[in-house]
């Protein structure tokens, strides 16, 4: 059997230091099933950037990760991933920030990580490259010489072309996505936008079977909507009673409604936002108040970048008024916790709520959507209100679909969520979980290695 290298700039090692984030979370499960090697950064810094990776094997996953030296990482990780490409993907000009030496730096721990990969490579290994930290590897591989069929995903959104425009470099970035031979995204409006890129911009065709040919190469560009391991989470949840976690939130809840939210604290998921349209379903649908709680979790996420750090201490400002303002003896209408849960007690949170909020700006899928789904009591499920900018709403048509920019409309199917009547809730939950099924980690991996293996080799053209 062929071997599946993965590449990716978070890589769950397993020293119990993971950070929450869809990526690593659903790589895990992916290379659990065939195994592989998974080479990416340790999560660690260190003096000098290290000469070998570090290899760790672990059942049959094959951990090959490499430190940061202090400069890559404040040049690529915080820099140019975070501080230009993350933004822009998610549509937010006004937070990017553009700056050649975070570029130069990108390029070169890019060129770093392909030179560290390759001599780890066997001739029928099959190459599949993760997220918006690397995109340039695939290109770096092949200048080094290989030939190898290589596979690029993208988990976060693909940006409409006038966006991308406004990157600086953005045809370096986009040539280095064609040195792929099977390029990945989450929905069909991600690959409508690289179809309008390749066509307006790059000067490039697409052709009917779904091929693209442009900057001197032909590969496949296709929509993988990535999912979950549903059976993991059907289970957690339901042997979850025991957890206690989950009896201590069962406790504090007695009479009280449960809507949760559980994301990493990142701007583009629109905690603000949600926070506020949680404020106004309390101004004005007052029978809520006493009655109804909403639990946000958010673990802190990418901590040295300012934007990051605007957007937890205005989270917290907002909390604290939305608190002051409605509390009662007795009830707290908001729990801000800025801590990270393990997934089975996620899963029990998830199915003693009556609703949860999943509003970003914008999302390449967001996995929570899925997981919550999942969790749900077939007899008694909660409501999932979602954003329309979530990847997930592509396939979640039966949640309560919302835009995230319009508090009061937020507020409304709040309010619509925990009103619903039980049929209602049971036919909708049905359906998400038909979609939930639908597109599960299995069919994202299988299908993602199935398009690369019948990938034809068109490295010759490069
Ligand atoms: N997660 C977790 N513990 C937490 C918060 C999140 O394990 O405290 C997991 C969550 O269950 C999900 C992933 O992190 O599997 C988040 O993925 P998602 O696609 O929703 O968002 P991302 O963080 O990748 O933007
Ligand atoms: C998103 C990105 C992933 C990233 C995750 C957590 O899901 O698409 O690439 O791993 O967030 O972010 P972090 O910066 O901690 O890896």
């Amino acid at each position: 059997m062929k071997r599946l290298v993965v590449v990716s700039n978070r890589v769950a090692v397993p020293d119990g230091t993971t950070r929450a984030g869809g990526l690593a979370v659903a790589l895990q499960e992916a290379l659990q099933q065939n195994g592989g090697i998974w080479f990416g950064w340790s999560g660690k810094i260190s003096a000098q950037t290290p000469s070998a990776p570090q290899i760790l094997e672990e059942g049959p996953v094959t951990f090959a990760t490499l430190d940061l030296s202090r400069r890559d990482h404040a040049e690529y990780y915080n820099g140019y991933a975070n501080r230009t490409l993350w933004p822009i993907f998610h549509y937010r000009l006004g937070l990017a920030d553009f700056n050649r030496e975070n570029y130069t730096g990108y390029l070169r721990v890019n060129t770093l990580f392909a030179h560290q990969l390759f001599p780890l490579l066997r001739e029928d290994d099959d190459i599949w490259v993760h997220d918006y930290h690397l995109i340039p590897m695939g290109e770096e591989l092949r200048r080094l010489g290989v030939r190898q069929r290589m596979g690029f995903f993208l988990h976060t959104p693909f940006p409409a072309m006038e966006i991308l425009l406004a990157l600086p470099g953005h045809d370096r970035i986009a040539r280095s996505l064609c040195a792929y031979d099977v390029v990945g995204f989450q929905t069909e409006n991600d690959l409508r936008a690289f179809h309008d890129y390749i066509t307006l911009e790059a000067r490039g065709e697409v052709l009917s079977n779904g091929m693209v040919q442009a900057f001197g190469r032909t590969l496949k560009a296709e929509v993988f909507p990535i999912g979950i391991d549903v059976d993991i989470i059907v289970d957690a949840a339901e042997n979850s009673d025991e957890i206690e976690d989950v009896q201590a939130l069962k406790r504090r809840l007695r009479d009280c409604r449960l809507i949760i939210g559980v994301d990493r604290l990142d701007y583009s998921k629109g905690l603000a936002e949600r926070f506020k349209a949680f404020g106004n379903l309390l101004e004005h649908y007052p029978q809520w108040r006493g009655k109804v709680s909403l639990m946000q979790i958010a673990p802190p996420s990418r901590s040295d970048v300012p934007e990051y750090l605007r957007i937890r201490r205005n989270l917290e400002a907002l909390a604290g008024h939305i608190n002051g303002r409605f509390a009662q003896v007795g009830w707290t209408p908001l729990h801000y916790l800025n801590s990270s849960f393990e997934r089975n007690v996620l899963a029990g949170f998830y199915r003693n709520s009556q609703a949860c909020l999943i509003t970003p700006l914008r999302d390449g899928m967001n996995l929570v959507a899925k997981e919550y789904v999942a969790s749900q009591n077939p007899d008694d499920p909660g409501v999932l209100v979602l954003s329309r900018f979530a990847g997930a709403a592509r396939e979640l048509h039966a949640a309560l679909l919302v835009n995230p920019y319009d508090e009061a409309g937020v507020a409304e199917a709040i309010n619509a969520a925990l009103s619903m009547h039980h049929d209602e809730r049971r036919e909708r939950w049905s359906d998400m979980m038909r979609a939930v099924r639908n597109s599960s980690l299995d069919r994202w991996r299988e299908s993602f290695l199935s398009a690369l293996r019948q990938a034809p080799y068109s490295v010759e053209e490069g």
